[in-house]
């Protein structure tokens, strides 16, 4: 095998030309993020190379053409690609998306699924080319709790719980039996585990990480590997029934800075090689083929880009046979690259892209720079041998399509009783008892029980994210045929003793229960738009806080079943409650949570909690913090605490003040103190897409715009290029702060005055599942939020007027907008800076807040 050496191929770019000038004046070990692969420890592969796979792979690699070497570099997902289209474009990979389903539909049963798979599956063998066999494709899917976009699947808790079972045998099943799932559906891939060590959980994916204890996260992700692909070095390796892993996100996604998805890790190299690497060398152990590269940085350096890491850690240190797949589009985000051109990624050492609407004009950009020489020959060699490396191990040459497996043959796999009792296992091991003053657990079940709560009867909020859809916050309990609810749980286990059960969300009861036990927590997201700026749980929303204090100054002992992606400051509520249980995001097994709150009268409890905390519960809003020896400041329940029924501990009253920082206090800021606020995010859009920012500086796809980060204010400068549009915005709640009469406050500075109009606006999304509205297509229209000319303000004269330099403020009512028929149910973006002439203003803070002069409203209506 040729492995590319680190000097081969130069940069090329002006730009790169430029940091390699740099590089060599000042030594190349002072470029901002790159590592030093000697000092982390080499690795033997494991599995070693194979002279019967390295010929066939060698022999096939040379009779292809270069379209297809190409082809087999690209991932496309299944909203943007057909069957058919495998017939001209020979690709290596289809994936279907977080909200990508067979016809569009994510509610459709696995029998669609998998006739979508034979089928691509089926198209990549037709009319093999003259030259050598057909190259089946690899389809992919997320399935990060068990094959949870599939209604009627086993959903498995969430990463974050299942760490709390601190039991990596457990994993190893529940890795067995998600596979079983997926290979059901004819789908040989899936995007897990994910192995980031979490250092702040204000990051929305820390529900994606097992812990923040590196040795465990290792020790978790060998075993799922070994569970998903069965056992290396063994027949049982990717024998029918296992599915391809791979490991993400390389690296350093869970250190990212103030917990913010993608953006920069700013830790030093010991720390990302030991605190957030640690999950690698396990995986790679166990023989993971596939490792997902991050969207995130590490020091300045988007990782996409990072060749010190790709390729000289990965690959050459730790000798890794198998090929590194790129995330959804995350080229995009490289300096000087677009989602449909770039090769400084796939120089980098990528050896896949995830391309999954941008694959066409991907493939040919990619093939046109392949012709000129303007990426080295032998790294497209050295990545499509890499591939047909995976797919040989695999076994895919020798499995039929996905219809004629054996595998594929029960559909009652899906969902199975056998697979429902390990994730029912899954969830009584990951439960945490945080306090049980006086005993009340467990609760005798021959009484009166009230079950209240939003989280009560809500299987869709017990999944979380990455549930039937992306963000898994539009699903009903019909979503999931086979699972129950904690509510259901509780009433099967209580019936069963004689007792008897009332469900009332509000807390409200008819007759006087024994015990209420309160389901309470936070709401389904996915990445970034679960970031969030403190750790305070419902800051501002004390329903349930209220709830429990009514129902405990009523004399009923209270039991709170706290569902969460990521341990929250619950003080508050942890107070008022008498017995407190960490229950994460436990999947569709609510039965689980039932088993250990109850015991028979007379009788000894049948189970006992076993979870421990994984994570450091936060004795404040703002995270924990790690010392260099990993010991941990700032914890009011330290990792590794869980009580047992048996255990006399009383927790006492914790300090009611959250200590929020003073610049992370404003809850109606959009952007403020040098940070756009967590959920929102700040976007450069042009006609050829969006970028989301995420470093210091964004460049919009055609440059039309750039948006910096400097001296604690936002900078946006348009470059008269084409028209663009500077964005705050996050996913479409019905918020309402953003009422017709609140405004937008900002506080702004003109650094050149604009050439042309400039408008300012909101964004709508489309209410989910919506039918557009008659005679507009369905993007276009919501995205005016229902005005045909859009809720937009001219603001030209403003801006031309403003004295470039100075500070000033604008206030625009919402109003202004609502009485052109602006609809603000549905916004996704309060903020909407768009011009296509030249334009520089900086923003130092965006809020929404009462205005002064309701009536007035600046620039004209349009
Ligand atoms: C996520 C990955 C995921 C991929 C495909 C990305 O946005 O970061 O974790 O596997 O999409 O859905
Ligand atoms: C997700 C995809 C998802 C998409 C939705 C990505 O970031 O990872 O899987 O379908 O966003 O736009």
């Amino acid at each position: 095998m040729t492995e590319a050496s680190p000097s081969r191929s130069l940069p090329r770019c002006a730009a790169a030309l430029l940091l390699g000038a740099v590089a060599l004046a000042a030594g190349a070990t002072d470029l901002p993020g790159t590592a030093h692969p000697r000092d982390w420890p080499a690795l033997a592969p494991a599995i070693p190379p194979d002279p019967k796979v390295e010929a066939f792979v060698d022999a096939l690699l040379r009779s292809m053409t270069l379209e297809e070497k190409i082809g087999q570099l690209i991932q496309a997902d299944i909203a943007s690609v057909t069957p058919d289209d495998l017939a001209t474009y020979r690709l290596g990979s289809i994936l279907a998306g977080g909200n990508a389903a067979p016809g569009g539909d994510v509610r459709v049963p696995a029998a669609r699924w998998l006739d979508l798979t034979d089928a691509f599956f089926r198209a990549s063998l037709a009319n093999p080319p003259p030259a050598h066999r057909a190259i089946p494709i690899l389809f992919g899917i997320d399935a990060v709790h068990g094959h949870a976009r599939i209604p009627g699947a086993t959903v498995f808790p969430h990463n974050v719980g299942l760490g709390a079972a601190h039991d990596p045998a457990l994993i190893e099943r529940v890795g067995r039996a998600t596979a079983e799932e997926v290979a059901a559906t004819g789908i040989d891939w899936t995007f897990a585990p994910t192995v980031a060590v979490v250092r702040d959980p204000r990051w929305g994916r820390s529900y994606e990480s097992y812990s923040e204890d590196p040795a465990l996260v290792a020790a978790y992700a060998r075993a799922m590997v070994t569970g998903l692909q069965g056992r290396v070095g063994t027949p049982d390796f990717m024998s029918a029934g296992h599915t391809l892993a791979s490991v993400k996100h390389f690296v350093g996604d869970g250190g990212t800075r103030d917990g913010r998805d993608q953006f920069d890790n700013r830790t030093d190299e010991r720390t990302l090689r030991e605190v957030h690497a640690a999950g690698y060398p396990a995986a790679l152990g166990a023989g993971a083929l596939i490792v997902m590269a991050s969207y995130n940085g590490w020091q300045g350096t988007k990782l996409h880009a990072n060749r010190s890491l790709l390729t000289g850690v990965l690959k050459e240190r730790w000798s890794f046979p198998g090929f590194i797949v790129g995330d959804w589009n995350a080229q995009e985000e490289i300096p000087g690259c677009t989602k449909s051109d770039c090769v400084a990624t796939l120089e980098a050492g990528l050896d896949m892209y995830m391309a999954p609407d941008s694959w066409k004009r991907l493939y040919a950009n990619l093939l046109a720079a392949a012709r000129a020489g303007r990426v080295a020959a032998p790294r497209v060699d050295d990545a499509v041998r890499r591939i047909l490396r995976v797919k040989a191990l695999a076994g895919l040459f020798d499995r039929p399509p996905p219809k004629e497996r054996p595998e594929t043959s029960d559909a009652t796999r899906i969902g199975s009783a056998a697979h429902r009792a390990i994730a029912r296992e899954a969830v009584r091991e990951s439960l945490v008892l945080l306090k049980n003053n006086g005993h009340l657990l467990p609760l005798e079940a021959a009484q009166r029980i009230l079950v209240a709560g939003s989280g009560a009867d809500d299987i869709g909020m017990q999944c979380g994210g990455w549930t039937i859809d992306w963000q898994g916050d539009h699903n009903h309990n019909s979503d999931f045929p086979g699972g129950t609810s904690i509510y259901a749980g509780i009433r099967a286990a209580v019936e069963a003793a004689g007792g008897s059960v009332e469900l009332s969300q509000d807390g409200s009861y008819h007759e006087r229960p024994a015990a209420a036990i309160v389901v309470f927590g936070e709401r389904p997201y996915a990445e970034f738009e679960g970031d969030r700026e403190t750790l305070e749980f419902a800051a501002g929303d004390v329903r349930h806080l209220q709830l429990i204090k009514r129902l405990h100054t009523a004399g009923i002992p209270v039991v709170s079943v706290f569902l969460s992606g990521r341990p929250l400051w619950v003080n508050r509520e942890l107070n008022a409650s008498d017995a407190f249980v960490a229950a994460w995001l436990p999947g569709t097994e609510g039965g689980g949570i039932a088993d250990l709150l109850f015991k028979a009268r007379g009788a000894a409890p049948a189970a006992d909690f076993r979870g421990r905390l994984a994570f450091s519960w936060p004795a404040t809003a703002m995270p924990v913090t790690f010392a260099p020896d990993g010991s941990v400041r700032g914890a009011v329940f330290p990792r590794g605490y869980g009580l047992t029924l048996a255990a006399s501990t009383t927790v006492a009253a914790l300090p009611e003040d959250p200590h929020v920082p003073a610049d992370r206090r404003a809850r109606n800021t959009l952007f403020a103190a040098g940070h756009v606020t967590a959920p929102w995010s700040i976007y450069v859009a042009d006609r050829s897409g969006e970028v989301r920012l995420t470093m210091q500086t964004q460049d919009s796809p055609e440059r039309a715009l750039r948006a910096t980060l400097a001296g604690g204010a936002v900078r946006a400068d348009w470059s008269g290029a084409a028209a663009g549009e500077f964005r705050i915005g996050g996913r479409a709640a019905d918020d309402s702060r953003l009422a017709a009469e609140m405004a937008l406050v900002l506080r702004y500075r003109v650094g050149e005055r604009p050439t042309q109009p400039v408008s300012l606006g909101l964004r709508c999304e489309a209410p989910y599942g919506a039918p557009p509205p008659p005679g507009m297509t369905a993007v276009r229209a919501w995205r005016k939020c229902g005005v045909p000319a859009g809720a937009t303000l001219d603001l030209t004269a403003q801006f031309k007027a403003a004295a470039p330099g100075r500070w000033l403020t604008l206030e625009v009512p919402f109003v202004c907008f609502t009485r052109n028929g602006a609809d603000l149910s549905n916004v996704n973006a309060p903020l909407a800076l768009e011009t296509a002439g030249r334009f520089s203003v900086s923003i130092a803070s965006a809020r929404i807040a009462r205005p002064a002069a309701t009536e007035s409203c600046p620039g004209e209506a349009r």
